[in-house]
């Protein structure tokens, strides 16, 4: 049992019946409590409530806030957490006027992060990507989504999913996993484009299912890599074997791929820095969630998703990193919490609206995670001294997050600045 005492504040709290998105208008608010105490007990939130209502809890530890805020952990909706090396030759050759698409055609991009996993060891890899899930961790992160799609093979899809499984078992945090084989068409299957469909299909998803490795299929639904029609035939091949989608789509072109994806019941599609009022339209009549994740364009100096009017036309907008080698490689929410406040004019209570409640939305665990409500898993961190709540984004790359908690267990500290 463990009992946290003199909070100055905690967001985003649950008092009444549990919500399990916010929308729109109502992103504006984040419930919150001033001058409280929080009581963990077996891994999950027992209660919450005013000082002065604070109980003995005898036999619990108990932890002094000394006046810091108190939020739930992120849940990032979008990475590519498993990966073999980092990409900055490609970097440099972007500041020297190369496009992210050019890279891409030319063989490096996905494909050049695939050459590289194919030789290497599945236990190197998961010793790589446990040490960035602990670097996210320390900034707050405590559930994630994460990506195949380096393998673009029958072996290295599966391996892949495999690091995942291992990332899993190792951690507290709720891990999902999400079947990106059509991230790219592999070079082998250039003149082929039917072959590799499928093989994900034929090979690719049975293995998979048989051995209960992912959660969701994605496809990268983009010019230069697979179309709608083709996207469509993915998300049905993968209900086929009980994966709900989540698709990236609207990164650079617009093609129908928003339209698809409502069609066929996504949970979310992702990206969406090109996107048409139309596009609104149909997400605004769906339950489908739109999945922004603006350190990519950050990263790639290219413009951003239209969150203004997304959220004005009443949708639940969610926010993640894309933590991957190519297009953001970093994983740090608080960074994409300020830039969603910088660039995407978001206010910093809609934006923590995005990455906690609603990036659980998109990970299906709304029910258990997202917000401090009583019987919720203890997923939370502390903050360091803060005037306010809009000093976290404002006070953009400085390392806020002070102690994060994961299923009630104290994490190692960030190390003192
Ligand atoms: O979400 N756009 C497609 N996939 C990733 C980038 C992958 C890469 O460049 O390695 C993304 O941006
Ligand atoms: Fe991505």
């Amino acid at each position: 049992m463990l009992l946290i005492r003199n909070i100055q504040t905690i967001f985003q709290i649950e008092e009444g019946a549990p919500r399990t998105r916010v929308s729109g208008a109502a992103m504006r608010e984040l419930p919150a409590l001033h001058d409280a105490f929080l009581l963990v007990k077996n891994g999950t939130i027992a209660d919450f409530g005013p000082m002065a209502q604070c109980p003995d809890a005898p036999g619990a530890m108990v932890e002094d806030a000394a006046g810091r805020m108190l939020l739930p952990c992120w849940c990032d909706s979008h990475t590519h957490l498993v990966f073999a090396a980092s990409r900055e030759s490609e970097f440099v050759a972007r500041i020297e006027g190369l496009s992210y698409e050019e890279i891409a055609r030319r063989g490096g991009g996905i494909l050049n992060s695939a050459l590289r996993l194919r030789d290497t060891p599945e236990e190197a890899l998961v010793e790589s990507a446990w040490e960035r899930l602990q670097e996210v961790q320390r900034s707050g992160t405590g559930a994630i989504e994460i990506k195949s799609g380096y393998g673009l093979s029958v072996e290295g899809e599966l391996k892949m999913l495999r690091v995942i499984r291992a990332l899993r078992k190792r951690t507290k945090m709720p891990v999902k996993a999400t079947f990106l084989g059509a991230h790219a068409l592999p070079a082998e299957y250039k003149q082929n484009r039917e072959g590799y469909l499928r093989l994900i299909e034929q090979e690719m998803l049975p293995q998979i299912a048989a051995e209960g490795l992912a959660d969701y299929i994605d496809a990268f639904c983009e010019k230069n890599f697979f179309s709608p029609a083709e996207t469509a035939r993915l998300i049905e091949a993968g209900a086929r074997y009980g994966l709900k989608a989540k698709i990236h789509t609207n990164q650079f072109n617009s093609l129908g791929g928003i339209e698809v994806c409502v069609e066929r019941g996504a949970v979310s599609v992702d990206h969406l820095e090109v996107l048409t009022d139309e596009e609104i339209e149909c997400l605004r009549h769906s339950n489908t969630l739109p999945v922004l994740l603006p350190s990519a364009p950050f990263f790639l100096n290219d413009h951003y998703p239209p969150a203004r009017r997304m959220l004005d036309a009443g949708l639940p907008v969610v926010l993640a990193t894309d933590f991957n080698p190519g297009s953001s490689p970093s994983g740090k929410m608080p960074f994409v919490i300020s830039l969603a406040c910088i660039k995407l004019r978001m206010t910093p209570e809609e934006a923590v609206n995005a990455a906690t409640l609603n990036g659980a939305a998109a990970m299906e665990i709304a029910d258990t995670h997202g917000s401090i409500a009583r019987g919720k898993a203890a997923n939370f961190f502390l903050t360091k001294p803060m005037s306010s709540l809009a000093y976290l984004p404002y006070a953009f790359g400085s390392d806020v997050v002070d102690r994060v908690w994961i299923a009630g267990a104290a994490q190692q500290p960030n190390k003192k600045n």
